[in-house]
């Protein structure tokens, strides 16, 4: 059902179209009458093409049917699908369920100067969520339904600092079964995201004086961002194929530890059941804090994994989890497991961010897990993305196999490990960049100078249908980047 209405501009016709389909106005600047039939089709696509790359019309803006938008510009229908179609296989539009044509992205600099064809279709591999596309948004509307009509008026008040009793309580039980976390309900805090988690831990040490805080060297660089602008000191600590060098630690003495034991972020390797001891060992004895970051363990590989650090020592350790990975970043929410003693000062200063979780959808979480939706989801999720991985390692032996890739056991990124003689890591992002992969180098993740070079692959990102072409598209960069550095 479309409503359409024209006004006029000096310049041209501004077509106003409101589709109610997709609840949308659409300027476009065309004075068809003054073009030529056979350049119509061009027109069209260009001034698509422009409000596109302008940001006028943004990702996921749905457009007005062919039909709708060929009666209103006076054009032939197949003018109009022939443009859309030309935008959809340059990776502009894509066709949606139900007839829908949407906005995908915006063009690329290179290809709208050349007006050309795209050779291939935008890929993301960039580490960070997972393929937003299968978050089990049927179960998560039923969740929040049911967290509504359990609960008449709960969600309308402010929620406890430390967040809603019934998922901390859930979430004890979940963490105890899943991952071994030793916990009780009031050693559970909410927060919004792990990263909002980790400002928190800071804030609370910072609170006993100038901490210094030790890091994983790569790491996420958003969390060296974090822990840095609360003013704690960093201490950069070396990773190997073992996981962090606790030889490194007991050498520096830190106040606390901030490590990805599961799977190392960026490196991907596990922390060893040595060294888990010898850490252990050393935080009980100086009395040091040890927080574990256990953001993509739920998607583990390997028959018998290693449970979480925090059941060696729940007195020294924190454990820290998020739904960002498991089912979208965009909920905002993670926990904190902490030792009995470390509670009230994390609780105050999260009441100190003002930063605090929606209560329905936490309700609406409890909900999830209790009934087992949430590991249904994540068990089917874990094998599509066990495979996945297995495609990918498969795929990059084939063309790379000069490559180092790093074995992952767990999680939904690996890394590419790019040897000295080169292809170097700033021309390898470049020409992934003009083939159209959105890839992260390693580069950014070292405390200081780089020590070695990479690229994390994100394997878990694209949607299914697009798998693999974003395998097809990585294993050409690589190829391309390593005859480049060889040469003829
Ligand atoms: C190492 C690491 N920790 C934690 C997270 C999740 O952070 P948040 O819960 O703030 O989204 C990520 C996300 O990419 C990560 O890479």
């Amino acid at each position: 059902v479309a409503d359409v209405s024209k006004r006029h501009a000096c310049d041209g016709v501004v077509v106003v179209v409101r589709s109610r389909a997709g609840s949308l106005d659409l300027f476009l600047e065309l004075d068809m009458a003054a073009c030529p039939p056979r350049e119509r089709r061009a027109t069209l696509e260009a001034r698509l093409r422009e409000a596109i790359a302008s940001g006028r019309l943004g990702p996921g803006t749905v457009l007005p049917s062919s039909r709708v938008l060929a009666e209103e510009l006076g054009l032939s229908r197949g003018t109009v699908v022939d443009a859309y179609s030309e935008l959809v296989a340059q990776g502009c539009l894509r066709a949606r369920a139900g007839g829908e044509t949407a906005v995908a992205g915006q063009p690329r600099a290179a290809d709208s100067a050349a007006g050309g064809g795209v050779e291939f279709p935008p890929v993301d591999l960039r580490s960070g969520a997972a393929d937003l596309a299968v978050f089990p948004s049927g179960q998560w509307a039923a969740a929040l339904q049911s967290a509504l009509a359990a609960t008449p008026g709960v969600w309308l008040d402010y929620p406890p600092r430390e967040g809603v009793e019934e998922l901390r309580s859930v979430l004890v039980g979940y963490l105890a079964r899943s991952r071994g976390v030793l916990g009780s309900v009031d050693r559970v805090v909410m927060c919004c995201g792990l990263s909002h988690g980790l400002a928190l831990l800071t804030d609370a040490l910072c609170a006993a004086g100038r901490p210094r805080i030790a890091m994983e060297d790569p790491c996420l660089p958003r969390h060296r961002v974090i822990v840095a602008a609360r003013g704690a000191d960093i201490v950069p600590i070396p990773v190997d194929d073992d996981g962090i060098r606790v030889d490194a630690i007991v050498a520096a003495d830190p106040d606390a530890v901030l490590l990805t034991p599961a799977h190392q972020y960026p490196m991907g390797v596990t922390l060893s059941v040595e060294r888990r001891e010898q850490l252990v060992a050393w935080a009980r004895r100086r009395r040091r804090l040890l927080v574990e970051d256990d953001y993509d363990a739920e998607f583990r590989y390997e028959r018998s994994p290693l449970g979480a650090l925090q059941a060696l020592a729940p007195d020294r350790v924190v454990y820290a989890g998020t739904l960002s990975k498991t089912l979208v970043p965009g909920l905002r929410l993670a926990w904190l497991v902490l030792p009995d003693w470390f509670v009230t000062p994390v609780v105050g200063a999260k009441w100190a961010t003002g930063a605090e979780n929606s209560v329905l959808e936490q309700l609406a979480f409890a909900e999830l897990i209790r009934s087992q939706r949430y590991d249904r989801h994540l068990r089917r999720m874990r094998g599509v993305f066990r495979h996945r991985r297995d495609r990918f390692l498969a795929a990059l032996e084939t063309a790379v196999p000069h490559l180092r890739v790093t074995t992952i056991t767990a999680g939904l990124h690996f890394l590419v490990q790019l040897p000295e003689g080169g292809p170097d890591e700033s021309h390898v992002l470049q020409r992934a960049r003009q083939l159209g992969v959105a890839l992260y180098g390693l580069g950014r993740c070292w405390h200081g100078e780089p020590r070695s070079q990479g690229l994390i692959v994100g394997f878990g990102r694209p949607p299914e249908h697009a798998v693999d072409d974003a395998i097809r598209s990585l294993a050409l960069v690589l190829q391309q980047a390593s005859s480049d550095a060889t040469g003829p």
